[in-house]
């Protein structure tokens, strides 16, 4: 593992998050993954396990799974937490409202690729993104001994004020300027500015333009960068901005420790910064996905629009998850934002750190 800089000044990748935290190196990685998680906590890194596909039984267990794995190293979760939803998680209730023409769209869809049947239900083919299941999400991630709980699509004041109670360090993901001071009022301890670049669910405003305005705005709270790093020259670049550390998310997946599915590695090994696109088909709301027949489907003439969240995923739900079951490869996406160009290989999420490190230390060095 690359060494922290030392002869006697500062090292400029210790930051003051870096400090406050006890981490090495100012590098946040998000993944839906526990393995990834904890190997970036390991690494020297900030883990952040991506709960929001998990009910709150599974959270509780996972968390507990990760702590065994870092041990008093922190790590952090993250839910999704978006306004406007539905008050119960009621599939029926939500099912009911689906237009036919949308619904039409869909059947098309499953003949055309000859989809089988699922054999079983996922979360997306029984769950409703509502505020029901956030509460008990949210209620799941503070009982447990989670060092930084963050929030994105949303910052729920009441639950960032309970999570602050229980000692978490707590965390908000923004994509626009006008959000930071929702963020700042809910008391969020740490903001990482998401660039338009990110995978995933992602506003219009690239990195390059958003970090600085969200620094700005932020004042005394310090600022993560997010959306398209994946090479230290980001990361400096990123620091030269003013953020105190990264986020990246997309390029975890082509890690070993992540074991995505063949296909879908295969596609992200494969795709440059051009092969991802935003969409509105996964969730109703503007997500950045590698490009596939999926995405091209829903693009194409005659298509209908996507609905909002969380009627989409009602909607297309019982056939993703047929298509991830029964691996129809035209149609399985992940997310993945431009830093894809940049999964090239399959590596372990040490390598990737290491990587990221050095390139880092380089970039700083060439300015000097
Ligand atoms: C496959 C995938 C799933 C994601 N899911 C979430 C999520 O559930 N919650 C969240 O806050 N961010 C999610 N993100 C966004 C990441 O937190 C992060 O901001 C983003 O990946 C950073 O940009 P990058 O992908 O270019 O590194 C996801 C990203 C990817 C690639």
């Amino acid at each position: 593992m690359a060494t922290p800089q030392t002869r006697g000044t500062r090292d400029v990748l210790q930051t003051a998050v870096c400090e406050s935290l006890g981490i090495p190196y100012p590098i946040f990685g998000f993944s839906h993954s526990m393995e990834v998680t904890a190997a970036i906590t390991n690494a020297g890194g900030f883990g952040v396990y991506g709960a929001t596909r998990d009910m709150p039984d599974v959270i509780s267990t996972r968390l507990a799974e990760i702590r065994s794995r870092v041990g008093d190293r922190p790590f952090g979760v993250d839910l999704l937490l978006p306004l406007g939803m539905a008050d119960k998680n009621d599939w029926a209730a939500a099912e009911a409202k689906l237009p036919e023409a949308q619904k039409a769209f869909v059947r098309h869809l499953k003949e055309k690729y000859d989809v089988p049947d699922a054999t079983g239900k996922s979360f997306f083919s029984s769950v409703v993104r509502s505020n029901e299941l956030f509460e008990a999400q949210a209620d799941a991630v503070l009982e447990s001994d989670v060092d930084l709980f963050a929030s994105a699509i949303g910052t729920p004041a009441h639950i960032i004020e309970r999570a602050k109670e229980k000692g978490k360090v707590t965390l908000s993901l923004v994509g626009a300027p006008k959000h930071v001071a929702y963020a700042k009022a809910a008391g969020v301890d740490l903001i990482v500015a998401q660039g338009y670049d990110a995978g995933g669910h992602t506003g219009p405003i690239g990195t390059l333009s958003l970090v600085p305005q969200i620094v700005d705005a932020a004042g005394e709270t310090p600022v993560l960068a997010a959306g398209g790093i994946a090479d230290g020259r980001q990361v400096a670049a990123s620091l030269a901005m003013g953020a105190q550390g990264v986020w990246l998310g997309t390029v975890w997946l082509t890690t070993e420790e992540h074991r995505l599915n063949k296909h879908i590695l295969a596609k992200l090994l494969r795709a440059g910064s051009a092969d991802t696109v935003l969409t509105r088909s996964h969730s109703g709301k503007t997500c950045r996905v590698v490009r596939t027949a999926w995405t091209e489907e829903w693009e194409a003439e005659g298509a209908p629009k996507p609905l909002k969240m969380p009627y989409q995923q009602v909607l297309i739900g019982e056939l993703l998850t047929s298509v991830m079951e029964h691996e129809i490869e035209p149609l399985m996406y992940e997310g993945a934002g431009q830093g894809v160009a940049w999964c090239n290989e399959v590596s372990t999420v040490g390598q990737v750190i290491e990587r990221l490190v050095t390139e880092t230390r380089e970039a700083l060095a060439a300015l000097r």
